[in-house]
């Protein structure tokens, strides 16, 4: 029995999750893939660094290209996160053979078609469910179960902390600097919080999300996009008083062409109101929701945790047991890299 050689790239808070799953579970994976699914190598940036989990000695390496590169790893993990080394080291993993299971939002929001004609190049794998909203099976649904149908629009509330803010401020009164405090206590935001306060962390999951949900080639730079740093408690209280949330929402759209055109998508991130009484608005704390219409299925409302280790875990390891019976089997899954740009509308324009 051939068993597959799992390497992963960082051992943060995603990272050391994976590793402990893969530990924990590696009956059941085996069981669920068919061969042994075995940790052959953990790549982190210092071997002293605290750590969530035990890693098995002998296991921890600095040098993340040299592991990539071996012969007995199969599946490579990336979990670094940020453009450079990660981009780098997957083309690298792909190129040396390796199949791919990735949660890097912002690589693959700038980034992501060298990313997916490397691998269609290599006759491989590469996954990232784990990019958009945590452990909510999304991009999946997107890609493959709603792949019959026309999606026509996408409403994502995909940022937990900024989620947090507005909640917070919306049941406390509390202003914006307090509130963003008490997510930073919780460990939900981003180390630098600009990221997600600024809405560029929702921008580039909306960019992946409408790649998908529209089969076409979407990058951040695509992405209108407005934070909730000037969201007053001001704000918060008269949308209360109309009986409404204020949210940070991810809004993809498709818009068809004029008089046969082509269709055009519009990508945008910003605060809105929106009544009580839409799903959405019962989205409370770090939680995601990604509301998606299309012509034939109607409604369909995907909701639950967005962001943390284990969740994001949850949806890697997903990602790994697919790519792992793919290459068992030889085949590969739906890829990404026959997918052409689309007229993206910027805002104001319709
Ligand atoms: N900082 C992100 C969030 C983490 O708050 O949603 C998950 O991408």
């Amino acid at each position: 029995d051939k068993s597959l050689g799992v390497a992963v790239l960082g051992c943060g808070s995603v990272g050391s999750q994976v590793v402990r799953l893969l530990q924990e579970q590696a009956g059941d994976l085996a069981a669920r893939v068919g061969a042994p699914v075995e940790l052959v190598g953990v790549a982190v940036r210092r071997l002293d660094a605290a750590r969530e989990v035990e890693v098995p000695e002998g296991l921890l390496t600095t040098d993340a290209a040299a592991l990539v590169a071996r012969d007995d790893v199969d599946l490579v993990v990336e979990v670094i996160g940020g453009i450079e080394p990660a981009r780098g080291l997957i083309l690298s993993a792909l190129e040396h053979g390796a199949s791919v299971v990735t949660a890097n939002k912002a690589l693959l929001a700038e980034d992501g078609p060298t990313l997916f004609e490397a691998a269609e190049k290599a006759g491989r794998d590469i996954y990232y469910e784990a990019a958009v909203a945590g452990a909510i099976p999304i991009l999946r649904p997107l890609r493959e179960s709603l792949a019959g149908d026309t999606v026509t629009r996408v409403l994502g509330i995909v940022n937990g902390t900024t989620n947090f803010i507005l909640d917070k401020m919306d049941t406390s009164g509390a202003g914006f600097g307090d509130a963003l405090q008490e997510a930073q206590d919780l460990g939900y935001a981003e180390a630098d919080p600009t990221a997600d306060v600024e809405g560029f962390d929702a921008a580039a999951k909306a960019a992946i999300l409408a790649s998908l949900a529209f089969h076409s080639r979407v990058t951040a730079s695509d992405v209108h996009r407005e934070g909730i740093s000037e969201v007053t408690a001001a704000d918060v209280a008269s949308a209360r008083d109309m009986d409404s949330v204020v949210k940070l929402l991810a809004i993809c759209e498709l818009r068809p062409g004029a008089d046969g055109g082509e269709d055009a998508v519009a990508v945008r991130v910003h605060p809105a109101m929106i009544p009580r009484s839409h799903p959405l608005a019962s989205v409370r704390e770090a939680y995601n929701a990604v509301f998606v219409e299309s012509e034939a299925a109607g409604q369909l409302m995907f909701y639950g945790p967005g962001a943390g280790g284990s969740p994001t875990a949850s949806a890697v390891l997903g990602d790994l047991v697919t790519v792992a019976r793919n290459r068992l089997a030889g085949t590969r899954g739906a890829g990404e890299s026959a997918y052409a740009a689309r007229a993206v509308l910027s805002m104001g324009e319709s």
